[in-house]
C-alpha cells in the first residue's frame, strides 16, 4: 500500500463577520492508501460534507494541508490546482439536484472535461464519455441523449459516477450518495463502486450514515465530531467496539434506528 491523500490539521470557519464566525472544521487530520475505501461517519453538521467539498477543491480550507498523490495542493490555484482537481472527483446525496435538468446526457457527462480542460480532441472527449456510460453499465445508445427527467433515480446516480469517472479520478468522495435510494439500488451502487475500485483502483471516501452498509465495503472508518476526526480504525473495529464517547453514543443510537427500520447489523 502506498499513500495516496493526507490531510493534516484542515481549519474551516463559516461567516462573514467575526461574531459570527464559526468553525466547523478545527483540526482535521486523516490519511488514505490508495484504493483504499475509507467511510467518514459523524452527526448531521458535523463537517462532513465540507471535507469533501474542500477535497474535490469546491471550497477551501482556512488553515491545513493537504498532501495528494506526492503533491502539496495546499495554496495551489487556478491552473495547477485543476491538475489535482480532475484526480478527485465528488458523486452526491441527490442525483437529481446535481444535474443541470436542461442538459443532455452526453453533454453532462462531457462537462467535467470541458471543465478540467483535461481532454481538447473531440473525438477523445466523445469517446471518453461512451467509455464512462458504458462503465456504469448505461448504453450510451439508448442514453446519450436523454434528459435527467427521462430517467430513473438509481439511473441519474449512475449518471453521477459516470461524471467523475470520465476524469478517470484517483480518488472520489462519495457525500451520501446511497440515501436517496431504496435497498436494492443502493447495493446495486455499491457493487458498481467496488467493481470500479477494483478495476480501476479508484479510492473513495465514503460519507453516510448507514453504518450497516460500511461493513464489507470499508476497510476503515473515521469517526467526525466536534471538528476532529476522534476515532478511526478498521469498519469492525469501530463498529464493536468504539472508543470515543460520541462514537459509542452514535453506534448505539444507529443500531437501535437501523433495528427499528428491520434491518439486523
Ligand atoms: N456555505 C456555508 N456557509 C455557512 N455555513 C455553512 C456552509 N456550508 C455548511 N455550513 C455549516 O457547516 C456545518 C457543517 O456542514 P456540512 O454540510 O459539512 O455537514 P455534514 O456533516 O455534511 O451534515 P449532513 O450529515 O447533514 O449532510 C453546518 O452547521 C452547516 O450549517
Ligand atoms: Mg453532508
Amino acid at each position: 500500500m502506498s499513500l495516496l491523500l493526507n490531510v493534516d490539521s484542515l481549519r474551516k470557519v463559516y461567516g462573514q463577520t467575526k461574531n459570527e464566525q464559526t468553525a466547523v472544521l478545527e483540526d482535521v487530520s486523516f490519511s488514505l492508501q490508495r484504493g483504499e475505501i475509507v467511510g467518514l461517519i459523524g452527526a448531521s453538521g458535523a463537517g462532513k460534507s465540507t471535507v469533501g467539498r474542500i477535497l474535490a477543491s469546491l471550497e477551501q480550507q482556512n488553515a491545513g494541508t493537504i498532501w495528494f498523490d506526492g503533491s502539496n495542493l495546499t495554496g495551489l490555484t487556478g491552473k495547477k490546482r485543476r491538475v489535482f482537481a480532475k484526480d478527485i472527483q465528488m458523486i452526491f446525496q441527490d442525483p437529481y439536484d446535481s444535474l443541470s435538468s436542461r442538459m443532455r446526457i452526453s453533454d453532462l457527462v462531457e462537462e467535467p472535461l470541458l471543465i478540467q480542460k483535461s481532454e481538447k480532441d473531440l473525438a477523445k472527449r466523445r469517446a471518453r464519455v461512451v467509455e464512462a456510460l458504458e462503465l456504469v453499465s448505461l448504453d450510451p445508445k439508448k442514453y446519450a441523449m436523454r434528459y435527467p427527467h427521462e430517467l430513473s433515480g438509481g439511473e441519474r446516480q449512475r449518471i453521477g459516477v459516470a461524471r467523475a469517472l470520465v476524469c478517470r479520478p484517483k480518488l472520489i468522495v462519495c457525500d451520501e450518495p446511497t440515501s436517496m435510494l431504496d435497498a436494492s439500488l443502493r447495493l446495486e451502487l455499491i457493487q458498481l463502486l467496488k467493481k470500479l475500485n477494483r478495476k480501476f483502483g479508484i479510492a473513495y471516501l465514503f460519507i453516510t450514515h448507514d453504518i450497516a452498509l460500511t461493513k464489507g465495503f470499508c476497510s476503515r472508518l473515521l469517526v467526525l465530531y466536534e471538528g476532529r476526526i476522534v476515532d478511526q480504525g478498521e469498519t469492525d473495529m469501530v463498529i464493536e467496539q468504539p472508543e470515543h464517547p460520541f462514537t459509542i453514543r452514535m453506534i448505539k443510537a444507529l443500531k437501535s434506528l437501523e433495528h427499528k427500520k428491520g434491518e439486523l447489523l
